[in-house]
């Protein structure tokens, strides 16, 4: 890992770097690059911008991890009911994407299944998906339990594995039997060395290897892959994969995250892939903005040159 990259991820665990950073006007300006807005109304308008001027679905998440109380779990998974209700009521084509810790895992695993149960069934209701995300290693188990519960229940519910982490091949091969909706990344926490492949190409030939996993004719029916990555070659790789061994085109999609590569995001819509962009939203953003840094260091330059013109 990059000095630089093992910095930005430090500070995104920073409270004090936090409490302090999210005030400075230079880096609210350099986050609305990637953040259209903090409110659930500007989310949605981002989503209805996405779908009608640039022809992708959007996948929605309210920024925030680890908290510290039953009650505020209950509030997010109370936002994202509503959310859910939204996206119906507005027809917009755009899907929730939720972090096991917002909805309360730290704090009991029953409580964050009764509370990821209320989102599928909603979700289920409106005909949409629910989407989890994949946090740092230690959440990696119980992540897969709640998926698998879930997937008992509910077809209509998603889970991230990242490439970066060398145990991800075997849990797709344990999960894939069940036919599941999988988006794949790369991976974007502070890890432990020994858990993670040690190089950026071994990370992205695990990500190809998982995707054409997924991709394959033989893969069981209802495998879905979610190809959440901005890697041009790593897109390039893929599509040729796709063409040549005629996977179903509703088998896949692409997935990026809102301003990132945007002259690809519209390569891929010209050329009628399929394309889903995922808008975040919320006030706790800082974390999540410190990830999109150490994922690009001229997003660094960016920033300071908002510093600069401030
Ligand atoms: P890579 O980092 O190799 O970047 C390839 C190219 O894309 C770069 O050269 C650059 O041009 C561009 N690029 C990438 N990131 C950029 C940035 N921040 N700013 C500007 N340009 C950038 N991670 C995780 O651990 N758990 C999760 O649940 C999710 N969920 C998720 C959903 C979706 C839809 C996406 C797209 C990504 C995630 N991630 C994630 C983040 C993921 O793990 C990873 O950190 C980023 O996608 C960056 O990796 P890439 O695959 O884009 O490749």
């Amino acid at each position: 890992m990059s000095l630089m990259r093992s910095v930005l991820l430090a500070g995104a665990e920073s409270v004090w770097l936090r409490e302090r950073a999210m005030r400075w006007p230079f880096v609210r300006r350099s986050v609305s690059r990637f953040m259209p807005g903090e409110t659930a109304d500007e989310a949605l308008a981002a989503c209805r911008r996405q779908q009608e001027q640039h022809g992708t679905g959007a996948i929605l998440t309210h920024l925030g991890e680890n908290l510290s109380s039953l009650a505020e779990a209950d509030a997010v998974t109370a936002g994202y009911l509503a959310l859910i209700d939204r996206i119906a009521k507005e027809e917009l084509d755009a899907q929730v994407s939720v972090k096991l810790t917002q909805l309360g895992l730290d704090l009991g695993v029953d409580a964050c299944d009764r509370n990821l149960q209320q989102l599928v069934a909603r979700a289920e209701s409106r005909s949409n998906i629910v989407w989890i995300d994949m946090e740092s290693t230690k959440y990696v188990d119980p992540t897969i339990e709640l998926f698998r519960r879930a997937r008992a229940r509910s077809p209509r519910v998603g889970m991230c594995l990242q490439s970066y982490l060398r145990r991800s091949a075997a849990d797709l091969e344990a999960l894939l039997p069940l036919g599941p909706a999988i988006r794949l990344v790369k991976g974007a926490y502070r890890e432990p060395p020994g858990l993670v492949l040690p190089s950026k190409a071994e990370v992205d030939e695990n990500y190809f290897r998982l995707a054409v996993r997924m991709l394959h004719p033989d893969a069981p029916k209802g495998t879905f892959v979610g190809i959440g990555t901005h890697d041009r070659r790593l897109v390039g790789r893929l599509r040729a994969e796709v063409a040549a061994r005629g996977s179903d085109r509703s088998s896949y999609e692409f997935e990026m995250l809102y301003g990132i590569q945007r002259p690809l995001q519209a390569q891929l819509v010209a050329e009628r892939e399929p394309l889903r962009v995922l808008v975040s939203y919320g006030e706790f953003w800082f974390p999540w903005y410190m990830r999109r840094l150490a994922e690009r260091p001229a997003n660094v330059l960016f920033v300071m040159k908002n510093l600069l013109a401030g």
